[in-house]
């Protein structure tokens, strides 16, 4: 059955497989009917023209563009940075626009990849993309555009080492863009701006329907000519939208609403995270912000045992059959109660049917200052059926 936003409805499920995973409110179908209706393939909607700009100020860009999807925008802004072939794409081993974009980088751009797996385990670093850049212009496909991503599984990638990145790329004359579909987050738990950040790169990608809250958009900011360029490509792609005023008018009442509660968010995941640590649970990766990557095994338990008990509170997580690891994500609709709940049910079933472990477990990666590249690896099984 589809989610219904119903406060006194028994069944409400709290869905913690994504946070892509919010419901919309009455509150937004209400604010809907209060935007501009123009045709924003022409550019004449005032909600859209507005957000567009709100958005292009808030990321230190001269422009931006609303898109579909956060896959659209990053495939667009992707594009206007890349010319003609032979050429590349240099990212993470684990990026979205490499992993989870349907081989979008090859259809829309004839763009080869360079996936790099990050020598210190959690984020590349200047020393990675220097060591994988490809100049060889006789039988290579030369990188023109580095990519990264932030957050990325939750983490965050740390604002020196994106400054020594760029420093990377402007030595070797490549573009830099980001797929910050979470970079709210990063920004909230850092205390850099959104701009600060933005300025960094040359285009850049936001999702306003994950950790912000909207139902549908995603933002490509860059310089005015690529974002009008980057609108001839979406129409290009099918992706001109009319009377989209309503979506942006929602948009921006998230951002207004549901972006200043992360850090409230970004707490719960915390204090999960150490309830489930102290209960023999392992963290895959550091819970930096709204995600949790957990490996049940320690306790004795799988990703199932878990999922089957908390979905009798109504509390859904993601659980592939057989798997030790899940990824538990929240958003702004995940409550304190709901929280409360989900360590009652961990208690309760490492206490029954779990190994009892006593002393709280650290992450590989706090206990190190590194993360394995096979734990990064293991993590597939917590992503089932392209959940992201
Ligand atoms: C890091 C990242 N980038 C981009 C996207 C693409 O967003 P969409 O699902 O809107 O295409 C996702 C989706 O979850 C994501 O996690």
């Amino acid at each position: 059955m589809s989610p219904v936003i119903d406060n006194t409805a028994r069944e409400h499920v709290h869905d913690l497989t994504s946070d892509t995973a919010t419901i919309p409110t009455d509150e937004m179908f209400d604010i809907m009917k209060t935007a501009t209706r123009g045709d924003d393939v022409f550019g004449a909607d005032d909600d859209v023209n507005d957000l567009e700009v709100f958005m292009a100020n808030m990321l230190g860009h001269e422009a931006s563009l609303f898109c579909a999807s956060g896959t659209q925008s990053n495939q667009i802004g992707l594009r206007t940075l890349l010319t003609q072939p032979p050429h590349s794409v240099l990212c993470d081993a684990r990026a979205h626009i490499f992993v989870h974009e349907c081989g979008g980088l090859s259809y829309h751009s004839q763009a080869s990849v360079t996936p790099v797996i990050p020598k210190k385990g959690l984020y590349l670093t200047a020393e990675d993309v220097e060591a994988n850049i490809n100049k060889d212009t006789l039988t290579g496909a030369v990188t023109r555009v580095v990519a990264l991503e932030n957050t990325m599984n939750g983490t965050i990638m740390p604002f020196e080492e994106i400054k020594r990145i760029r420093a990377v790329c402007d030595k070797h004359g490549l573009y830099l863009h980001l797929d910050g579909a979470r970079l709210w987050n990063a920004s909230a738990a850092t205390g850099v701006s959104m701009s600060e950040y933005g300025k960094l790169f040359d285009s850049i990608s936001v999702c306003l329907s994950k950790g912000a809250g909207a139902p549908i958009g995603s933002i490509i900011a860059s310089t005015k000519d690529r974002i009008r360029h980057a609108r001839h490509l979406r129409k290009l792609m099918g992706g001109g939208w009319r009377q989209a005023g309503f979506l942006a008018k929602i948009a921006r009442h998230c951002i207004e609403t549901a972006v200043p509660t992360m850090p409230e968010t970004h707490k719960l995941a915390s204090r999960l995270a150490t309830h489930l640590q102290s209960l023999g649970i392992r963290l895959a990766l550091p819970c930096e912000t709204n995600m949790l990557f957990l490996d049940f095994a320690p306790a004795g338990l799988t990703a199932e045992d878990f999922a089957v008990e908390l979905r009798k509170k109504n509390i859904k997580i993601t659980a592939t059959s057989g798997s030790t690891i899940s990824r538990v994500v929240l958003h702004y609709q995940v409550t304190a109660e709901v929280i409360e709940q989900f360590m009652d049910v961990a208690t309760n079933i490492v206490k029954s049917h779990g190994k009892p472990v006593t002393t709280a477990m650290e992450t590989d990666v706090k206990e190190n200052g590194n993360t394995t590249n096979s734990s990064i690896e293991s993590l597939g099984a917590a992503y089932p059926s392209g959940k992201n």
